[in-house]
């Protein structure tokens, strides 16, 4: 079943259109990468999904036409979405940031599980409960962001260059993080990311825009195999 479906989206920051018909298809539990040099419309065509730009074109979520609803209302559809530089409250504890991120829930049971398991998936953030996120590491941030918004159990998670400024290695405890969590949650997710090597260990499919649109759209065993994706996303 497909969850979310973007057909044609356009969208503009005043009157300045910078997506020029974007289409994506993410299938219930898939999880699709979007590629894509500097400003290619990445970060907007998640922007387009969680509503907070300007858009026209076609946007359903679980068949529901979303386009053109307030951020929170999308976000309580079941869309949380891990914004480009991370977006945690740096005033606030790594516990209340992951408590933040659950605030819509009544089921307070399935809440203290749900951060257990995060602290599982991220044991470096047990480490860290009462540090403020301004304290954290950049690797810590990132996991952070990512477990505050896993606690808002989501349909959908839109991630935005998660592997941003990070070391290699961290990058990699990351994504690996997040790959068991798709696993083991069958969350689907929206993957930005410039580091395609990342990308590819966790998406099914994957799309590359350039100038806010698709030029090219297939299954991730396709498009790793392929020149131009290699010489320009993978490092030859
Ligand atoms: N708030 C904004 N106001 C005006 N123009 C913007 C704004 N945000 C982005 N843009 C422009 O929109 C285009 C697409 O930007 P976007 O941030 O979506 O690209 P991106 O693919 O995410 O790039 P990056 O890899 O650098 O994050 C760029 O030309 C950018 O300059
Ligand atoms: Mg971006």
């Amino acid at each position: 079943m497909t969850l979310l479906e973007l057909t044609d989206v356009t969208a503009s920051y005043g009157p300045v259109r910078v997506l020029e018909g974007v289409s994506l298809t993410v299938p219930d539990g898939g999880a699709v990468g979007i590629l894509g040099a500097n400003g290619a419309g990445k970060t907007t065509t998640l922007r387009a999904i969680s509503g907070t730009v300007r858009t026209a074109g076609r946007i359903t979520f679980d068949g529901r036409d979303i386009r053109g609803l307030r951020p929170d209302r999308v976000a309580a559809l079941g869309i949380a979405h891990v914004p480009e530089g991370r977006g945690t409250l740096a005033q606030l504890t790594v516990l209340d940031n992951l408590r933040v991120g659950a605030y819509l829930r009544k089921d307070r049971k399935a809440v203290a599980a749900d951060l257990d398991y995060c602290l599982t998936l991220f044991p470096q953030l047990k480490k860290r409960l009462t540090s403020n996120g301004a304290a954290l590491s950049g690797g810590e941030q990132q996991m952070l962001a990512v477990a505050r918004a896993f606690m808002a159990r989501p349909r959908l998670l839109l991630l935005d260059e998660a592997s941003l400024g990070l070391a290699p290695s961290t990058a990699k405890t990351v994504y690996d993080a997040i790959g068991r969590l798709r696993r083991e949650s069958g969350i689907a997710m929206v993957v930005v990311e410039q580091n395609a090597n990342l990308a590819f260990t966790l998406v099914d499919t994957a799309t590359v825009l350039e100038t806010g649109r698709n030029v090219l759209t297939g299954p991730a065993s396709e498009l790793k195999g392929l020149d131009e994706i290699r010489r320009a996303y993978l490092g030859g």
